[in-house]
């Protein structure tokens, strides 16, 4: 049962992030209802977007090999509720990236959030807090994946089901994790349907947002309508921890042929580790690990919602 809301934005409180770290935490917040984020004001917010913040792709139809290809583009000079209607018509999600540094309103959600749920204050004293608007086709999918920050996720209009499975073996493995950290691909977890039995399933309607435990693999299938989410991410000095071990170990088991044994977040096998994945950020190696941007390689069509236009020349 949720407890009545007592906040100016949610009923988020200081018992919360303990919670979350335990087991995805279902709570209620009020952003749907603000005039900020009605879907005349998003549609003003993707129009002062700078292009370098955001995001569109199209999730293209299966190919013969079963594959589905992913391209990026551009919104091609369409207004903002244009944009929305194309979304809204094709098979396409937009991410506005880093609001926090780029929208006022943003930033004072985002920390408003956080502050309701005691987070930026000791024992936690999260930091480097991210948000991004999210918003997707009817239909579409966020494949199984996990994240190496703390996430959570409020949802604005629309309906989404999300499933949230432990962050443990079978579901995930420290390798899996490894990957996510030296890659920064975060999907190519393994995902076996039979895993859903034993995932929190949630169908998340406005005014409901969730967290759920750092690393818990997830996915998401939208309802039969548009859907505008709000996307959180923090960090903590634990959760830095854990991202360096990841990393290290990383390193040793795919690149020193050496099988990591511990994961401890002190110590002197810690302080090893730090070492390691330190050296290996400065030295550049991670960078050339890492994925290459997809080209920009259409827009959006100016008479036709939701279809999209090659561009005769892809920018880089
Ligand atoms: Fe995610």
């Amino acid at each position: 049962m949720l407890e009545p809301i007592s906040h100016p934005l949610s009923n988020l409180g200081p018992q919360s992030p303990a919670q979350w770290q335990a087991a995805p935490l279902l709570f209620e917040h009020r952003l749907h209802l603000d005039p900020r984020f009605s879907r005349e004001a998003i549609a003003r917010t993707i129009e002062r977007y700078p292009r370098r913040h955001y995001s569109i792709v199209h999730m293209g139809e299966q190919g013969a090999n079963g594959k589905r290809v992913w391209r990026e583009g551009d919104f091609g000079g369409l207004d903002g509720e244009r944009v929305l209607e194309a979304i809204e018509h094709g098979r396409l999600w937009l991410n506005l990236r880093n609001g926090q540094d780029l929208e006022p309103h943003l930033l004072e959600v985002l920390t408003g959030l956080f502050g309701e749920a005691g987070t930026l204050a000791p024992p936690l004293s999260s930091y480097d807090h991210r948000m991004g608007l999210l918003v997707s086709s009817p239909g579409a999918q966020v494949y199984y994946h996990a994240d190496l920050p703390g996430q959570g996720l409020l949802q604005l209009h629309g309906r989404k089901r999300i499933y949230v499975y432990p962050p443990r073996l079978p579901f995930l493995s420290a390798e899996g994790l490894e990957n996510i950290a030296l890659s920064q691909l975060e999907v190519g977890l393994h995902y076996d349907p039979a895993f859903d039995a034993q995932a929190a399933v949630f169908d998340l309607e406005p005014g409901q947002g969730l967290f759920w435990p750092l690393n818990s693999p997830h996915r998401i299938e939208n309802h039969d309508c548009l859907n505008i989410s709000m996307t959180l991410e923090y960090w903590t000095e634990e959760i830095r921890r854990n991202h360096m071990i990841n990393l290290a170990n990383a390193i040793l088991r795919r690149h020193l042929g050496y099988t990591p044994r511990t994961r401890k977040l002190s110590g002197l096998s810690f302080y090893a580790k730090a070492a390691l994945q330190a050296a290996w950020r400065r030295s550049g190696r991670l960078d050339a690990l890492r994925r290459t941007a997809r080209p920009v390689d259409f827009r959006l069509d100016a008479e036709v919602p939701g279809r999209i236009v090659d561009l005769a020349e892809p920018v880089r």
